[in-house]
């Protein structure tokens, strides 16, 4: 037992009552589905796994902070530094089109740093967790997890590397230097939300980047790629998440200065 297990047992909680709104709602007939302002989707079951979330939370934890990407910040984080990050369905495009590989991403933050990630995939049968100092694990549920740990590839010619969209390092100004690392590596495939990050934790990959993320979408995966032996940093190389909307590079960590070194900020090398 670590000083997590307390809370490690109620994002399992939580967890599973946000897979069974899920796994109802998913390829729903009646499903709604709405534009947001930023025209990316969102269906009532993003809301309603959120909403249940936060009165779980409220019901267990009424003392410590919330941020769900649905409902924002409220309440803040107390004076102990506590805060819950939620994102109910991370992978929305893929849930709305009927693609199983979408997740539920539940961190708990201590100033500002995440000690503790869940992601949950239903439709996958999947769900992966660590705290600090507790290792990093995955299974179909809490009952059946087994320890999980990065690769141990070193050069990146024989490296499985991964990222999300092109488009978006396009608008950050990287697309020449991303499809360099293509042409370096042993193989490349575009496996987008927290999946790639996933399969980072449990070896099967080498290397997952993202240029643009928000809080939510990584606070739960940074204890689970860690505790597996990995490193997530941003793009100057800064320990993620470094605030506001932001770049993820997660790698093994044996192939991250390479990594940095190919992709970083200009003040990163
Ligand atoms: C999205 C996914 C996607 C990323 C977007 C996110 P959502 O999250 O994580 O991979 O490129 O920036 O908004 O909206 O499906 O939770
Ligand atoms: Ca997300
Ligand atoms: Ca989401
Ligand atoms: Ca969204």
């Amino acid at each position: 037992m670590t000083g997590y297990a307390a809370d490690l047992a109620l994002a399992h909680l939580l967890a599973d009552a946000a897979d069974a709104i899920s796994t109802d709602r998913f390829r729903a007939l009646d499903l709604r589905v709405e534009s947001k302002p930023d025209l990316t989707p969102v269906s009532d079951a993003d809301t309603a796994v959120e909403r249940e979330i936060r009165a779980l939370l409220a019901e267990h934890r009424p003392g410590d902070g919330l941020l769900g990407e649905e409902y924002g910040e409220q309440p803040a984080a107390g004076p102990d530094g506590r805060r819950w990050v939620v994102d109910p369905i991370d992978g929305t495009k893929n849930f709305v089109r009927g693609v199983p590989v979408w997740a539920t991403l539940i961190a708990l933050l201590e100033s500002d740093r995440p000690v503790l990630g869940l992601v949950s995939a239903p439709a996958l049968g999947r769900r992966w967790w660590a705290a600090t100092g507790a290792g990093a694990y995955a299974g179909p549920d809490a009952a059946s997890g087994a320890p999980i740990r990065v690769s141990g590839v070193k050069d990146l010619a024989d490296a499985s590397f991964c990222y999300s969209s092109l488009t978006g390092w396009e608008s950050a100004g990287r697309l020449d230097a991303i499809l360099q690392v293509m042409r370096h590596t042993w193989r490349s495939r575009a496996y987008g939300d927290f999946y790639g990050y996933m399969l980072l934790a449990e070896g099967a990959l080498d290397v997952m980047v993202e240029p643009e993320l928000s809080l939510w979408d990584v606070a739960a995966l940074v204890p689970i790629v860690t505790e597996a032996g990995g490193t997530v940093t941003d793009r100057a190389g800064r320990p993620a998440p470094a605030g506001g909307e932001n770049s993820a590079i997660a790698t093994n960590g044996l192939l991250h200065a390479d990594i940095l070194e190919r992709l970083g900020e200009p003040a990163a090398r």
